[in-house]
């Protein structure tokens, strides 16, 4: 093979990987450990809280982080702390869907807006009674700044349309607001990065009814250790006064639409509901 089929070989096995977008002009390994950083078994044993007393081995010496920081807590974690902080802040700060809003295409602390196009804030009817929120947007919401758009949003369309809704009488966001690369799962770190903003977007809109929009939102806004599985179809509350039922996401849907007969049965479950609140 000459080296630009190689070349081409290589681009091609990382686009089939999920890899589509450069993010940086050099590649750099990401699993590689800095010589001088901490482990992180050191760094939790030098930090003042940061493990439980028993999860200590009382025979092994005290290590100090080979760091002059007083406490040493991972740099990671540390800009974690300060990022989720500051959107906490920022979140509560927010009396308007407008303010919020404009906080967050301020808010520098979650790097997946350096690799969007667009934030993805919200479409629908932001006096509406019913709110829906998905995971987070994908190539075509990102390119149009607005949650749902693309194929599994033109299924939640037909599931929304089953049960008499569409975008003017529901409001609909996402837990993360900015596209992912490559289309990948949030992480954990990014969700708790965000998800101060994705609950003041609720407390505003201050729907009669919730619905989270598969597992990743589900967990995130329930704080639940059930996965989807067990946890859809059923009515829970979020912060222990808002009906919220978590359905199967369409992307899952259109990969196992063996699932759609409980999906289905899910969005019958939501008429009711909307039938006795009289919306
Ligand atoms: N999937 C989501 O969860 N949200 C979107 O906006 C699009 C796809």
């Amino acid at each position: 093979m000459t080296e630009s089929t190689d070349a081409f070989a290589a681009l091609r096995w990382l686009i089939e990987a999920g890899a589509d977008e450069a993010i940086d002009e050099e590649p750099r390994n990401r699993l590689e450990t800095p010589a001088a950083a901490p482990r992180m078994a050191e760094v939790v044993q030098a930090a003042p809280v940061a493990a439980a007393p028993e999860a200590r081995v009382p025979s092994e010496p005290r290590q100090t982080a080979p760091t002059k920081r007083p406490a040493a807590v991972p740099i990671e974690l540390e800009s974690l702390d300060a990022a989720h902080a500051n959107a906490r802040a920022l979140a509560a700060s927010c009396a308007s869907l407008d303010d919020l809003k404009t906080a967050m295409a301020r808010f520098d602390g979650c790097s997946l807006r350096h690799t969007a196009k667009n934030l993805v804030f919200a479409d629908g009817n932001p006096a509406a009674p019913v709110m829906f929120v998905g995971e987070a947007p994908g190539a075509d919401e990102d390119r149009e700044g607005l949650p749902f758009v693309g194929v599994s949003g033109q299924l939640l369309d037909r599931m929304m349309a089953s049960v008499g809704l569409d975008r003017t009488n529901t409001y609909i966001t996402n837990i993360i607001a900015w596209r992912p690369p490559g289309n990948r799962k949030p992480t954990s770190a990014e969700v708790t990065t965000c998800l101060p903003f994705v609950e003041r977007h609720i407390e505003l809109v201050n729907p009669k009814v919730l619905v989270l929009v598969g597992g990743t939102a589900t967990s995130a806004l329930l704080q639940r250790a059930e996965g989807i599985t067990r946890l859809r179809g059923r009515w829970l509350q979020w912060k222990e006064h808002v009906p919220t039922l978590a359905l199967y996401h369409p992307a899952y849907l259109l990969r196992t639409p063996a699932q759609k007969r409980q999906a289905w049965q899910d969005l019958q479950a939501l008429r009711k509901k909307l039938t006795e609140l009289g919306v």
